[in-house]
């Protein structure tokens, strides 16, 4: 039987019908609330559910995260970034032949057309690739809009792995056009995170030198980056989505909003911090500015909205920042100690602990990244990359049943109605 709440305004009853979640907290469903005249207030959605979902569940208390089911710990350990896409657009972990005919579409999609390529010319060097992937992905509507019907589940499908394919190779570009270097044409001989690291730092018609354990640490930061539920950037393309934009408008507006330093560009902003504070011996300044409120400044790669414990991803991110580090012989990297005991203070530190605020994937992707020597304005290039299959199976998820276009209302607080003064009376 449907478990009811009730509330009581202005002498009113109104009953309120709880959904029941699979897994996690169930939700009051608000929608009656309107004919009552009534809104509900939650600027930030920290207590909103603004969707259903059957992709990710997170537990923030637990440090639990699921891609459709499965614990990110498991898919870490044995799956691979292609296969964890495969799972999340798909909702099943692919079969053999499942995969390889997946592998080959992605495969067969990884060019980006050489006129479209001109785009980047028009970014001066040293523009930061954010820039220039967030235009890049919305300017790919201009060779799809006339021959995507987003009705059609297969057109969605086909959006979805023309998006996968392409973001390595965007990524390539803009990192290659901000150096003012040649671009390399991706090889499909390789796999997806090897392609992506030849085409960024290889030679044109040399072979791949990039080794194994680099490439596995950068496949599984994909993975680990591949979805994380309703934050703000998946957040974002469902609600550009449900005005049924174009899709790569949508995902456009996806990287726009992961590119705040509050959000996937923490990972950057956490390496420019360890670089700002240098050494060990300047870490207690820092934490003092980080709990001063007078002051702004926050410890990047700490906190979460939904971790009140160890975030699952970090922990998996801490082994393969040590695999890294050990294979490039950087164990004792002075920012590796600095970051060491900013995360000993966290764990000791009553402000932290009072607040749950741990380590999140950021802290240490950031460092991994710079242990495989990935230049830092890469790096939430690479989140957006690692993130590509969440954002489209979201929309995806979205379209395939009824929605309505998101227009929240608000609590107004301005002036109430008066007249207009001519300019000589003001
Ligand atoms: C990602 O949502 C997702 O799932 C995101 C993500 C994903 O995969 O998509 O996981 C990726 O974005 C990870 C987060 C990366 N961002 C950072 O590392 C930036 C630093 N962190 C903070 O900006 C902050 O912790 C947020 C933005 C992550 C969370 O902010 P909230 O949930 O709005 O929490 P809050 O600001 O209300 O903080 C609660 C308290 C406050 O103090 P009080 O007012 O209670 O005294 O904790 C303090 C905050 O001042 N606080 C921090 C802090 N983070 C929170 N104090 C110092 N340093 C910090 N980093």
């Amino acid at each position: 039987m449907t478990q009811k709440v009730t509330i009581t305004i202005d002498g009113k009853t109104i009953e309120l019908p709880v959904l029941e979640a699979t897994e996690g907290l169930n939700v009051v469903d608000v929608r009656g609330l309107i004919k009552e005249g009534v809104f509900t207030f939650d600027p930030g959605f920290l207590s909103t559910a603004s969707c259903e979902s059957r992709v990710t569940y997170i537990d923030g208390d637990a440090g639990i995260l699921m891609y459709r089911g499965y614990p990110i710990e498991q898919l870490a350990k044995h799956s691979n970034h292609l296969e964890v896409a495969y799972l999340l657009l798909n909702g099943e972990l692919p079969n053999n032949s499942q995969y390889l005919e997946f592998e080959s579409s992605i495969k067969s999609h990884q060019t980006i057309d050489p006129h479209f390529q001109q785009m980047f010319q028009g970014f001066k060097q040293g523009a930061h690739p954010m820039s220039m992937i967030s235009a890049a992905l919305a300017g790919l509507a201009s060779l799809y809009h006339d021959n995507t019907d987003i009705t059609k589940p297969e057109d969605r499908m086909l959006t979805a792995h023309r998006l996968i394919a392409k973001i390595p190779t965007l990524a390539a570009i803009a990192y290659k056009h901000g150096r003012g270097e040649k671009y390399i044409e991706p090889n499909p001989e390789l796999s997806y995170a090897e392609n992506f690291l030849h085409m960024c730092f290889g030679t044109a018609g040399e072979a791949s030198t990039v080794s194994p354990t680099i490439a596995k640490a950068m496949d599984r930061i994909f993975l680990l980056h591949a979805d994380h539920e309703q934050n703000a950037s998946t957040s974002t393309v469902r609600m550009a989505g449900s005005s049924d934009c174009n899709p790569y408008a949508a995902i456009s507006s996806g990287a726009t909003a992961l590119w705040g330093p509050a959000h996937g560009g923490a990972n950057e902003a956490v390496l420019k911090m360890l670089n700002e504070i240098g050494d060990v011996s300047r870490v207690g300044e820092f934490v003092k500015k980080a709990k001063d409120k007078s002051d702004p400044f926050k410890l990047m790669g700490f906190g979460h909205r939904v971790y009140k414990n160890f975030d699952p991803r970090a922990t998996v991110m801490q082994e393969s920042c040590h695999d890294v580090l050990a294979e490039q012989g950087v164990e004792d990297d002075p920012l590796l100690e600095v970051a060491q005991a900013l995360e000993k203070i966290a764990r000791e530190d009553e402000y932290f602990i009072e607040r749950k605020l741990y380590p999140n994937i950021d802290f240490y992707s950031g460092i991994t990244l710079k242990a495989v020597g990935i230049p830092t304005e890469l790096f939430t290039v690479i989140f957006t990359l690692g993130r590509m299959p969440g954002w489209i199976t979201h929309w995806n998820e979205m379209l395939s049943a009824p929605y309505k276009i998101a227009r929240p209302r608000q609590l107004y607080l301005g002036e109430s109605k008066r007249d207009y003064v001519s300019i000589g009376s003001r």
